[in-house]
């Protein structure tokens, strides 16, 4: 079996396949953009080729800093947002243990995130639940700009340098970011951070694969060569000269298209699986920031099942009829636990006593499909034989392979993302930092 398996045979009801054959032409040269950079966002292409160009060179480099994070410190601070941030957590939740937190003894740091949010309550309670453990962070952002990671490295830098002296403090900070530019560049240098480089032609939404994604998944004691191994043979499966009818990139963006030009508007990612939700956020990052522009883009949403079968379950399978959905599907678990069988029965379930607690999930899945296609919901299905890095590494290259041909059939450049800049402009008025004088008193008008 490949890593991944897709299969279109549930959206067949609802467009023909006649219908996605089509579009290979299309699909063909809009893969043919990527590969040739002669697309929209060309300037930001470099993820292509990015985990056949990885080296063992940089892969030693990521190591080392990894293993002297893992001897300085017990957490260490992930400090980013958006793609600084999603990549890592995404995969570090699929590949951790579901209760990691409770874990008593542990071989590597724990990996707590910071910087993606404001709230002043993660920041009172991730100090307090650090204050006896040795801390180390890494901090993440291209621009060096971003507001919410420079806040929160601003007072996890204090924190440490609190904690260990302002020289010994660089021992426990890394810094990824622009090779030139930025403010979290300047301040590396100027503190003698150990740096690593975001490529200039790598967004932050395709950067996992960088050290944004391997350095936290590193030190976390993830395989990051079998991630990376994964992602190459995704590349290779997806290149410009595998043709359509091979290639599941192009068959998974012809799908999207063809759903969303009769009217399904919105996909929702879902799976059977708890430590694939961020896979999940992750997901809705790249297609939501790569795809929604110019009035335009499918709207990705997700639900974690059989959860979710309780709360969204009601509108997916009856409400208005705009949604698809992706099941992530996971073919084997990695541990058995069988139901038993009781004398009383009391609670009737005596017909699962042997079964597999995999089996029934199985069922939920499929029947669940089967409801869901009936109530009007074209289904798709990506199926992985069981989580590891390998797969998840392939699964990761093949939603940004798919996401870059879908955007150009969509019609827009799927490698910038204007529309994150507007709160920013409002949120610096109200809070009335320089430069923004006039429109901080055109904003507080309005509220
Ligand atoms: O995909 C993107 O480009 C964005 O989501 C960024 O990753 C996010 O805004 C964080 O930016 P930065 O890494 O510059 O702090």
């Amino acid at each position: 079996m490949q890593t991944i398996d897709l299969s279109l045979e549930k959206i067949y009801g609802f467009v023909p396949k006649a219908e996605i054959d089509q579009l290979k032409n299309e699909m063909e040269a809009c893969n043919r953009l990527l590969h040739d950079k002669t697309g929209a966002g060309n300037d930001f292409l470099g993820w292509v080729n990015l985990p056949a160009s990885v080296g063992m060179k940089e892969l030693n480099a990521i190591g080392q800093a990894a293993k002297a994070l893992q001897a300085t410190a017990e957490v260490v601070i992930v400090i980013g947002i958006g793609g600084s941030y999603l990549g890592a957590k995404a995969v570090l939740t699929a590949l951790t243990d579901n209760f990691d937190a409770l874990q008593e003894k542990r071989k590597t740091p724990l990996v707590l995130f910071a910087g993606h949010n404001i709230s002043e309550d993660y920041f009172s309670e991730l100090f307090r639940a650090v204050k006896r453990r040795k801390i180390a962070a890494i901090v993440i952002s291209k621009s060096g700009t971003t507001t919410e990671p420079a806040i929160a490295f601003r007072l996890v830098k204090s924190e440490i340098e609190r904690r260990y002296g302002k020289k010994k403090a660089a021992g426990h900070i890394v810094a990824i970011t622009d090779a030139q530019r930025g403010a979290l560049k300047t301040l590396a240098e100027r503190e003698g951070y150990r740096t690593f480089v975001i490529p200039d032609d790598v967004g932050g939404r395709f950067s996992v694969f960088t050290p944004v994604g391997l350095l936290p998944l590193a030190v976390a004691g993830i395989n990051v060569k079998k991630l990376i191994q994964g992602a190459q043979e995704m590349e290779q499966a997806t290149g410009a000269d595998v043709p359509f009818e091979r290639n599941p990139a192009m068959i998974y963006a012809a799908a999207r298209t063809a759903l969303y030009r009769r009217g399904k508007k919105i996909e929702i990612l879902a799976s059977y699986e708890p430590k694939l939700r961020y896979i999940a956020e992750w997901w809705k990052q790249l297609y939501g920031e790569s795809e929604g522009k110019d009035g335009k883009g499918i709207f990705p949403a997700s639900v974690s099942l059989t959860t979710d079968l309780h709360s969204m379950g009601q509108y997916i399978q009856d409400g208005e009829r705009t949604l698809f959905e992706t099941v992530l599907s996971v073919e084997r678990p990695d541990s058995k636990v069988v139901v038993e069988a009781d004398d009383t029965d009391l609670d009737g379930l005596n017909f699962l006593a042997g079964k597999r607690i995999h089996q029934i999930n199985r069922m939920a899945e499929l029947g669940t499909m089967l409801a869901h296609v009936d109530g009007g919901v074209p289904n798709i299905r990506i199926a992985m034989e069981r989580i590891d890095e390998r797969a998840i590494g392939a699964l990761l290259y093949f939603f940004e392979k798919a996401c870059g041909i879908s955007g150009y059939a969509l019609g827009v450049n799927p490698f910038d993302q204007p529309g994150v800049e507007d709160y920013k402009k409002n949120m610096f008025a109200l809070l009335d930092k320089p430069g923004y004088e006039k429109e901080s008193e055109a904003i507080k008008k309005r509220i």
